[in-house]
């Protein structure tokens, strides 16, 4: 019997609807992105060859990539990267993926920086380092440091530290909080994008989160709000005056970050919303 061609078109439409009938939430992006990882071209190329026919090897690879996904491993984890803002970032298992959100944070801090020069950044628990690096990108008179206490995020930040050539203005700490800088440094700005889901409530997310994401990126303790209140406490006296503290926060939470923040000493607090209307970022200012 003559053995079936597989084209990539095939092979797209059959594993999205395969996918969508095991209840995976975005089937047709995950395809996408898991075919041109296979094939070595982008997602908007892979329309151009749906007639091309599959070779056994990109069907062996795709098939075992398909397995893992329905097994609920995030995308990012499988395809090693995650896009934020204008950027590729390189992921790993152990490190938190960079969420669209965060793009909300990213905007107020680069409205507050814009016509500072030779500004320093603190990114408090930086990650894939997404925040920082994002910031460093665009205004070439910044520079920072990345601090993360999880080794492997702060080896995945150096990576994505070198692929986007800022080795010479980030530095990366693995460090709790502040505890590994030295205290006559001051900065003037802190950005931080800090755990901050209740502890109880890490159980009712989604197997994506739940069962593949390091817990202690996700952890806020009993209210959510445990680093936040070490991070507003230790992040005042290591600003400048005329500096900035930054933070994203949860759902809800953006009231009694503004009442932390006040109670620090900061001024002039701003609460800004996400694209979904939700209070995302709070600012507020060391006058
Ligand atoms: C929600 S993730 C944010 C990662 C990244 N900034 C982003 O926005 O994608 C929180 C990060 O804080 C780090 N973290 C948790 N506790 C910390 C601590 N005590 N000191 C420094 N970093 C910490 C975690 O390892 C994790 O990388």
């Amino acid at each position: 019997m003559e053995k079936r061609v597989w084209t990539v078109g095939d092979v797209l439409s059959w594993t999205v609807n395969y996918l969508a009938e095991k209840g995976v939430s975005s089937p047709r992006q995950d395809v996408e992105y898991l075919l041109s990882y296979v094939i070595g071209t982008t997602r908007v190329q892979l329309y151009m060859q749906l007639d091309r026919p599959m070779n056994k090897k990109e069907l062996t690879l795709f098939k075992a990539l398909v397995k893992r996904r329905l097994k609920r491993e995030p995308l990012q984890y499988i395809t090693g990267v995650a896009y934020l803002w204008k950027y590729e970032f390189l992921v790993d298992k152990g490190v938190f993926i960079p969420r669209r959100e965060t793009e909300t944070l990213i905007e107020v801090a680069t409205f507050h920086l814009k016509r500072r020069e030779r500004a320093f950044i603190a990114d408090v628990g930086t990650g894939t380092g997404c925040i920082l690096l994002s910031l460093l990108k665009d205004n070439p008179s910044l520079y920072g440091v990345g601090i993360d206490i999880s080794p492997k995020a702060m080896e995945v930040f150096l990576k994505n530290r070198a692929r986007l050539k800022l080795t010479d203005r980030a530095w990366g700490l693995r460090s709790d909080l502040f505890s590994a800088f030295p205290e006559r440094e001051l900065f003037d700005a802190v950005v931080s994008n800090p755990p901050y889901v209740k502890s109880h409530e890490i159980e009712e997310l989604q197997d994506e989160i739940r069962l593949y994401e390091p817990v202690e990126a996700l952890d806020g303790g009993r209210d959510g709000l445990d680093f936040m209140r070490r991070l507003i406490r230790e992040a005042f006296p290591r600003i400048k005056r005329g500096g900035f503290l930054c933070v994203e926060v949860g759902m809800g939470q953006a009231e009694a970050v503004t009442f932390l923040m006040r109670r620090a000493g900061f001024t002039g607090i701003e609460v800004e919303k996400d694209l979904s209307h939700i209070e995302r970022v709070v600012t507020g200012w060391k006058h």
